[in-house]
């Protein structure tokens, strides 16, 4: 299955690994792009040097193309030129206008994906020259740009973009999910929640089997809950003991929270993670994961059981061909 977005970003399948800072390891990018759709990985929240071990890493496990994702509410022009020096070939730029970043993205050799929240969001990155847009809908799981939900996020965002290929995110796990959004005019779909459950994703364990075990009715989208380290961000996320503790206190507001400013898990290197902290919970985490930012999108649902990365896609691609044949002989 090729789309216009294959064609522009020279792949072979309309899959792109959403970018999913702290679990997307350099093998579950490098995986998806080996297995013929787009890895992103992102690593704005890295420092430089750091970022660049992981591009020539990825490099040395796939010679397919793959992307770097950064967030424009930490903006670093330093960790865009970082990029552009070692030759990466994709650029995705989220959460505020792209700015300088798109045009010296594009002067520096690469492809620029823009991830929008609204039709007006997504057509001023076109107008400003971005290769493709990321259409994220309010399903989404970790930080969500918009409010508006994928059905009609998706078409809302073609028509305002014309040729330019529109990639939907937000609640797509499966081969259904690929053929709804190209029916609603999409190129290509982003997937965040249903990776995680992909054996090279860096999650912690007790955060995969919370994953595994949810319904769609088990995510929330919150405004400010897990503010700590980025605030203003609206997010969602799996309930757990800490949405329950607010939830259960009356959602009382920042400063007045229950059990803020409680370690309740530490990172490899010794650094705390506060009850309040947006924080993937990642693999090398010790302590009560469960209470942490269980980023989940409401098609976790369709996350069912661990797969190889390259089965995940395999197995979307297969699904959505199966789809579209069983609703072209209806
Ligand atoms: C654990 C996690 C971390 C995320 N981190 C980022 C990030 O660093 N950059 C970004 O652009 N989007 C991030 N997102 C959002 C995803 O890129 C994507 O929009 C979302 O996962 C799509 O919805 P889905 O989870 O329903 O598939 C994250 C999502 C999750 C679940």
């Amino acid at each position: 299955m090729s789309t216009k977005f294959c064609d522009t970003f020279g792949i072979e399948h309309p899959v792109v690994l959403a970018p999913m800072a702290g679990v997307a390891s350099d093998a579950l990018v490098a995986a998806v792009s080996n297995a013929g759709g787009l890895g992103l990985t992102p690593l704005w929240h890295v420092s430089t040097d750091d970022l660049r071990t992981s591009v020539r890493n990825i490099k040395q496990l796939t010679d397919k193309p793959f992307g770097v994702n950064l967030n424009m509410d930490f903006p670093s022009l330093e960790h865009l030129d970082a990029c552009l020096e070692e030759e990466v070939e994709v650029i995705s730029l989220f959460w505020r206008p792209p700015g300088e970043f798109l045009a010296r993205a594009k002067a520096g050799g690469a492809k620029v994906v823009y991830s929008a929240g609204d039709a007006a969001d997504a057509k001023a990155a076109a107008e400003l020259g971005a290769d493709a847009i990321c259409a994220q809908g309010w399903e989404a799981g970790g930080h969500v740009r918009g409010t508006v939900g994928s059905m009609a996020l998706i078409p809302a965002v073609v028509d305002a973009v014309g040729d330019i290929p529109v990639v939907a995110a937000g609640g797509i796990a499966d081969g259904r999910g690929l053929a709804a959004a190209l029916s609603l005019g999409a190129s290509a779909v982003w997937v965040g929640t249903r990776f995680l459950a992909a054996a090279e994703a860096n999650v912690h364990p007790d955060y995969l089997s919370h994953l595994l075990a949810a319904s769609e009715n088990d995510t929330a989208h919150f405004d400010d809950l897990f503010d700590i380290g980025w605030p203003d961000a609206p997010h969602r996320a799996l309930n757990n003991s800490t949405t329950k503790m607010w939830e259960e206190s009356g959602r009382l507001p920042l400063g007045q929270r229950p059990g803020e400013g409680d370690v309740v898990a530490s990172t490899s290197t010794g650094g705390e993670v506060l009850r309040y902290q947006s924080k993937s919970p990642s693999g090398d985490l010790t302590g009560n994961v469960e209470a942490i930012s269980m980023w989940a999108g409401q098609g976790v649902s369709m996350v069912k059981e661990v797969q190889s990365a390259s089965d995940i896609v395999l197995e979307i691609v297969n699904e959505a061909d199966a789809t579209l044949q069983r609703i072209l002989c209806r």
